[in-house]
């Protein structure tokens, strides 16, 4: 997507330094700065301390940080150790073990001098089709916000709803849930989005940051306004990410999800998530009681990040002082709420059949 006229992929090969570039998104929506990443230390910093986030980025990003360590080392030792080190970086998005497992499983056969050049093609590779992959979800998304806009008075927008950042910087490219915006909002469809804060990090300055930027209708709310919007018939549709989705069609995504999943059940407004397939997990059923969700520091809770009057950026305290914390930075929307899955083969019902129905090659190897 652009940012100031110029396109760009959330990460990308730099040729000339032979390095990887990022977008360290700590300092978004403020600051567009670039980092390059050298070392594997600095690759697992970078993803967690969230200078890259988003499931299929994180994917993305451990892929070429598996393409380091097989410069520097290709012995399988070096290789299990890089899987180990990078895996246990963050532990509830599942497209970090997939890749690692892809890179794992396509060098292991390989001899050691063929692994570098191998595991930096396959990095490229898994880059290259995760931008495919969020295209198709956004075409496919995009006859739902059609058949919504149908049943519209003409010029009216339909208006969506998303939870944290599934853009385009949570991916390589277009994101999951905001792809089909971009393509209806591309399409001449007239739309509004609501974008929930996503306390505590405020990943919903990052999504106004970019639909702004594309110049898509918007409102930054609060993470609990969705409830009401709902319950006054404001919203047409939910579209949110996931970090995981089990075989069964449960969804494990941003903190406050499940809320947002209730309310809309309960006002009868359609709720769907954008789901690339690399976020299935085939060899869990049972989202809630199987996967792991991550805790993080309480600071992220007691202190928030901001600019200043100045335009300097600065970080404050919004808690009395020693006031204790607990982060829990996901939560498991069980399938029963979930209207549909949105993947770049189509839309299927979060349910064991809808997801091996469109996956079966998938379903059958796990
Ligand atoms: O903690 P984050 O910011 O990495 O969480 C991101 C999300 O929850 C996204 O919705 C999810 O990863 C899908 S991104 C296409």
């Amino acid at each position: 997507m652009k940012v100031d006229g110029r396109h760009y992929r959330s990460l990308w090969w730099d040729h000339d330094k032979d390095a990887l570039q990022i977008i360290d998104q700590r300092w978004l929506p403020h600051d567009f700065r670039i980092q390059q990443v050298n070392t594997l230390q600095e690759f697992a910093e970078a993803i967690v301390e969230m200078r890259v986030r988003g499931a299929p980025l994180i994917g993305a990003t451990a892929a070429y940080a598996m393409a380091l360590a097989m410069r520097l080392d290709p012995s399988d030792a070096a290789m299990d150790q890089a899987w180990s080190f990078l895996n246990a970086t963050r532990p509830t998005a599942i497209n970090l073990r997939w890749a690692l497992d892809r890179c794992r499983n396509r060098l292991r056969p390989l001899a050691a001098a063929e692994r570098a050049a191998a595991a930096l093609a396959l990095a490229h590779e898994i880059a290259d089709e995760d931008v495919e992959i969020n295209r198709s979800i956004g075409a496919h998304g995009l006859e739902l916000i059609k058949q919504i806009a149908a049943q519209k008075p003409a010029g009216e927008p339909v208006r969506l709803l998303t939870h944290c950042n599934a853009g385009w910087i949570a991916t390589v490219d277009w994101g999951t849930a905001t792809s089909p915006m971009y393509q209806a909002h591309d399409a001449g469809i007239p739309i509004h989005v609501w974008v929930d804060e996503t306390r505590p990090r405020n990943q919903g300055a990052l999504t106004s940051w970019e639909l702004g930027s594309h110049g898509i209708s918007h409102s930054y709310i609060t993470d609990n306004a969705g409830g009401h919007l709902m319950q006054h018939g404001q919203v047409d549709l939910v579209i949110t990410g996931t970090d995981r989705t089990t075989r069964r069609g449960d969804v494990c995504n941003k903190i406050g999800t499940y809320l947002k999943a209730l309310a809309a059940k309960d006002n009868g407004v359609p709720f769907y998530v954008a789901l690339p397939s690399p976020t299935i997990d085939w060899t869990v059923s049972d989202g809630v009681a199987e996967i792991p969700i991550e805790e993080r520091s309480e600071r992220e809770i007691t202190h928030v990040q901001g600019k200043a009057g100045d335009g300097a950026i600065d970080v404050v305290q919004v808690t009395p002082d020693g006031t204790p914390g607990g982060n829990p930075a996901f939560d498991v929307t069980p399938n029963r709420l979930v209207t549909g899955l949105i993947t770049e083969r189509g839309i299927c019902e979060a349910t064991e059949d809808g997801l091996a129905g469109l996956f079966p090659d998938m379903a059958a190897a796990r």
